[in-house]
């Protein structure tokens, strides 16, 4: 099976959240699979600079129409290497400097205002680069709003593109907060007919709607946890896009994401100064506790319990309820809380007041740190994931591998990997994590206070922490879920195109 992975970012190339480490880590558990599998991203600034794998121009360029206009694609190369001595993905970078020679991927507190543009010009780009391929793929696999309009270019654009008239489409929607919702005068630029500006395929209340477009036009639609699959044919979950969903019916399929289980690996991690395993994962802690104390510039570390928070400071990761959690559990003295993250530039001046009114219990970083990210994962002792939704979400897959336990509201992905500790569910082996349903600080505080008094009670908790660390939340299943979408789509007659 041939597979075109496109996506607006994969690790280790470029990053802003989970979306990277999905598209950077399902290429190599295909390849396990015996997939032959190409990634196609944008050349942002930060591929180059950041150098993490060798990237090489590869000679090819050509033209793209981006509305009236021709705009030129530069094509580098690179390569996700296989594992287990599967093949090297192959990955391709799009690269024009105007769209993608900037500071960040997407803009900073404003989006770049020309985003419906560079992308338009990035899927494009894509379908001519994927049409000189010397073997014509069988699946594109696109992901997002970004790449939105790779299903219906494929198949409203066909001609342009013989070579692809055959693949089979499958779009992965990773976050419905988040449509790629523009002005209805850029549909001028994607060059696809206007008839299909219409409420039933590309317009959104007089808008253009990119994510709207990708599950309408593609043959097959996924997202990243059955829990959330179901979540979004109904409202609010849906945000507004609930009624196309539900037409997807049998068509929309949930996959949980797994995770690198080389990059994220207490055992072999760079970035811990004690690398663990279950067995000592006590020294492990203490070590990372210790080097983190220093990382920030204290003079020992707390023999508190480290409750930490890792993630992108937005609505979604419930960041209200963790300032009611402080609010309410600062002053106790019963835990030391560790933030990490940027986003929204009220929460980080929120959480700034916060901290500086609780210097020695509320540690702050505002900033994007993969190394800190990792020495958190393995010096805390609970992940707070107090999210309002939350599709999959993987930073409370990494705590369950570092035996960090994970507290979590009762939403999306959520729900389908962490099993609350109740006393049956700690007897039988099961329990993982502390979850909670009611989005209020008050039962945020509750779950908080059971994992504080299970803790206390330190066989309990060390059981508990062996009892994750054994999970298996490796992309291995996962993978073969997508290979049997991947098959499923090829077998099936194409997902029609109509007018209304
Ligand atoms: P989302 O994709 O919604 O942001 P996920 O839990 O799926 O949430 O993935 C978040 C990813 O981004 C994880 O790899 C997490 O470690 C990383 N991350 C988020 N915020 C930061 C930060 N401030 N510094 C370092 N890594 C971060
Ligand atoms: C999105 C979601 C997150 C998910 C990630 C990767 O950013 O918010 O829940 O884990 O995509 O699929």
């Amino acid at each position: 099976m041939r597979v075109l992975q496109v996506a607006s970012e994969a690790t280790p190339f470029a990053k802003t959240g989970g979306l990277a480490d999905v598209v950077g880590a399902l290429p190599g558990a295909l390849t396990r699979l015996g997939c032959t599998v190409t990634v196609a991203l944008p050349a942002y600034r930060e591929v180059f600079s950041a150098r993490r794998l060798p990237v090489e121009p590869t000679g090819w360029e050509f033209d793209v129409p981006v509305g009236t206009q021709t705009k030129r694609a530069t094509i580098h190369q690179s390569r996700i290497p296989g594992k287990d001595g599967a093949a090297d993905a192959t990955v391709y970078l799009v690269g024009n400097d105007s769209y993608f020679d900037r500071p960040t991927l997407y803009g900073g507190a404003e989006d770049y205002p020309d985003n419906a543009e560079r992308f338009i010009f990035f899927s494009r780009a894509v379908l001519e680069l994927a049409n000189r391929f010397e073997q014509p793929c069988d699946i594109i696999h696109s992901h997002d709003w970004q790449t939105g309009l790779i299903p219906a270019y494929q198949k409203v654009l066909a001609t342009q593109w013989p070579r692809l008239s055959k693949a089979r489409t499958l779009h992965t929607i990773h976050n419905m907060a988040y449509q790629g919702v523009f002005w209805h005068w850029d549909m001028l630029l994607t060059g696809i007919d206007w008839r299909y500006f219409n409420w039933q395929q590309m317009e959104y209340f007089g808008q253009l709607n990119l994510l709207k477009t990708g599950i309408v036009f593609s043959d097959l639609v996924s997202t990243v946890s059955p829990t959330y699959a179901r979540e979004i044919q109904s409202a609010p979950g849906g945000c507004s896009l609930e009624g196309v969903l539900s037409d997807r019916g049998d068509t929309l399929v949930g996959i949980v994401n797994g995770i690198d289980t080389d990059a994220w690996n207490p055992r072999t991690d760079p970035h811990l100064p004690r690398p663990y395993d279950a067995t000592g994962v006590a020294d492990g802690k203490a070590a990372a506790k210790a080097a983190l104390a220093a990382r920030l510039g204290q003079v020992a570390p707390d023999p508190r319990p480290l409750v930490a928070f890792v993630g992108r400071l937005a609505e979604q990761k419930g960041i209200g309820l963790i300032f009611d959690l402080l609010g309410r559990m600062a002053g106790s003295g019963r835990a030391r809380f560790l933030i990490l993250g940027t986003g929204d530039p009220r929460a980080e001046d929120g959480l700034r007041r916060m901290a500086s009114a609780h210097p020695g219990t509320i540690d702050l970083v505002i900033g994007f740190d993969e190394g800190l990210a990792h020495l958190v994962q393995g010096a805390a002792d609970m992940l707070l994931m107090p999210s309002l939704y939350e599709p999959c979400g993987l930073t409370q897959l990494y705590a369950l591998r570092y035996g960090t336990i994970p507290i979590v509201r009762a939403t999306g992905g959520l729900v389908d990997t962490v099993v609350d500790a109740t006393d049956d569910a700690l007897c039988s082996g099961t329990a993982s994590g502390f979850v909670f349903d009611a989005v209020d600080g008050g039962a945020l505080a509750h779950a908080v206070d059971r994992a504080l008094a299970l803790h206390a009670d330190s066989d309990r908790w060390s059981g508990l922490v062996q009892q994750v660390m054994g999970q298996d939340w490796s992309w291995d299943s996962s993978a073969r879920k997508y290979l049997r979408l991947y098959e499923r789509a090829v077998a099936a007659a194409p997902q029609p195109v109509r007018l209304p």
